[in-house]
C-alpha cells in the first residue's frame, strides 16, 4: 500500500487522511467541494497543532503529514492511482453506491474499496462494483486522530486476502482491527445507538435532566462523555440516519429513534455542529 484515496473531506475524511499521511502513506483526499478541502487540511493543521502542543509530534512531522497530503475536487483523478480508496461521505445508501460504481470505473483493477459506513451494508455496495471480493467496511471512530478502533466489516463475497490485507494495513497504522459480519448497524452502533436512543427517552420521559443522565454513564460506568453529549458529538442527525437504518434491515420497532430525536433532527438541531442539541455550544 503506497497510495491511499479518501473520498470526502467532512470530520471523518479529514481524520482518515490525517492518521494515514502521519504515518508516511500519500494520501489523496477527495471532495467536490473545493470549500471542504480547504476546511479539511485546516481541520488536519489544528489537529496537528493540537498533537505538537501535547509533545506527541513535533514540528518535522507535521510538515511531512501535511507534504503527504494532495487534494482532488475529482473522483476520477483521485483515485486513478490508488491502492485503497476509502470512501467517507455522507450516510446515505443511494449517495453511497454511486460514489462505489463511480470508484469503482476510475480505480485500478488490483485497488480495494473500503467504506468508512457506520451502519450501510457492505454487501449492497460491493454489489454495485465489479469487484465485490475487494469490497470492505473499515469503519473508523471519531475523532479519528485519538480513537484506536477500526471496526473491519466483511460483506457477503469480501475475500480472506483482502480481510488479512486490511487487518495489517490497520495495525500498520497503530489502530486495533476487530473484524464483524455484515448485520445492520454491525457492532458498535447495534449497542452504541440503542443506549443513546434510550437516554434520549429517559431524558424525554422527565426521568432526569441531561445533565445528570451524562454524569451518571460518565460516573457511573466510566464513558469519557455520557450519552447526549456523545450524541451531540456525533451528530443528532447521523444518530437517527443510524437507528432508521436498522430499524429497517432488522425490521424491528425496538430501534425506532425516539420521537424527540425525530422531532430535534426535524428543527435543525444537530449538536455541535448547528451550536445546539442536548447542550448549546
Ligand atoms: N485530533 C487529534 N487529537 C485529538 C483530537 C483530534 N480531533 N481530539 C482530541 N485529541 C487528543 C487531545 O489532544 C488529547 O491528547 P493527549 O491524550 O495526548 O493529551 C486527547 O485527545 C484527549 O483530548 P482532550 O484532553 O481535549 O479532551 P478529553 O480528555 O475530554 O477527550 C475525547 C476528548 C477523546 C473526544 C473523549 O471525550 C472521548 O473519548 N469521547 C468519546 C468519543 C467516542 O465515543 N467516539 C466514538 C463516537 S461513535 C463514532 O465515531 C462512530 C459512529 O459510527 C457514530
Amino acid at each position: 500500500m503506497n497510495l491511499i484515496a479518501v473520498v470526502g473531506a467532512g470530520t471523518m475524511g479529514n481524520g482518515i487522511a490525517h492518521v494515514f499521511a502521519q504515518k508516511g502513506y500519500k494520501v489523496n483526499l477527495i471532495d467536490t467541494q473545493h470549500t471542504a478541502l480547504e476546511k479539511a487540511l485546516q481541520t488536519i493543521q489544528k489537529n496537528l497543532d493540537r498533537q505538537i502542543s501535547k509533545g506527541s509530534i513535533d514540528e518535522a512531522n507535521k510538515i511531512s503529514t501535511l507534504n503527504n497530503i494532495s487534494i482532488f475536487e475529482s473522483i476520477e483523478l483521485g483515485v486513478v492511482n490508488a491502492d485503497l480508496v476509502i470512501e467517507a461521505a455522507t450516510e446515505n445508501s443511494e449517495i453511497k453506491k454511486k460514489i462505489f460504481s463511480l470508484i469503482d470505473q476510475y480505480a485500478p483493477s488490483n485497488c480495494i474499496l473500503a467504506s468508512n459506513t457506520s451502519s450501510i451494508s457492505i454487501t449492497q455496495l460491493g454489489a454495485v462494483t465489479k469487484r465485490p471480493e475487494k469490497v470492505i467496511g473499515m469503519h473508523f471512530m471519531n475523532p479519528v486522530p485519538v480513537m484506536k478502533l477500526v471496526e473491519i466489516i466483511n460483506g457477503d463475497q469480501t475475500s480472506l486476502v483482502v480481510t488479512e490485507t486490511i487487518v495489517k494495513l490497520t495495525e500498520a497504522i497503530n489502530k486495533i482491527p476487530c473484524v464483524v459480519k455484515d448485520f445492520p448497524g454491525f457492532i458498535a452502533n447495534r449497542i452504541l445507538m440503542p443506549m443513546i436512543n434510550e437516554a434520549i427517552i429517559a431524558l424525554s420521559e422527565g426521568v432526569s435532566d441531561a445533565n445528570t443522565i451524562d454524569q451518571i454513564m460518565k460516573l457511573g460506568m466510566a464513558h469519557p462523555m455520557g450519552p447526549l453529549q456523545l450524541a451531540d458529538y456525533i451528530g443528532l442527525d447521523v444518530c437517527k440516519n443510524i437507528l432508521d437504518i436498522m430499524k429497517e434491515g432488522f425490521d424491528n420497532t425496538k430501534y425506532a429513534p425516539a420521537p424527540l430525536l425525530v422531532e430535534m433532527v426535524a428543527e435543525g438541531k444537530l449538536g455541535i455542529k448547528t451550536g445546539v442539541g442536548f447542550y448549546k455550544y
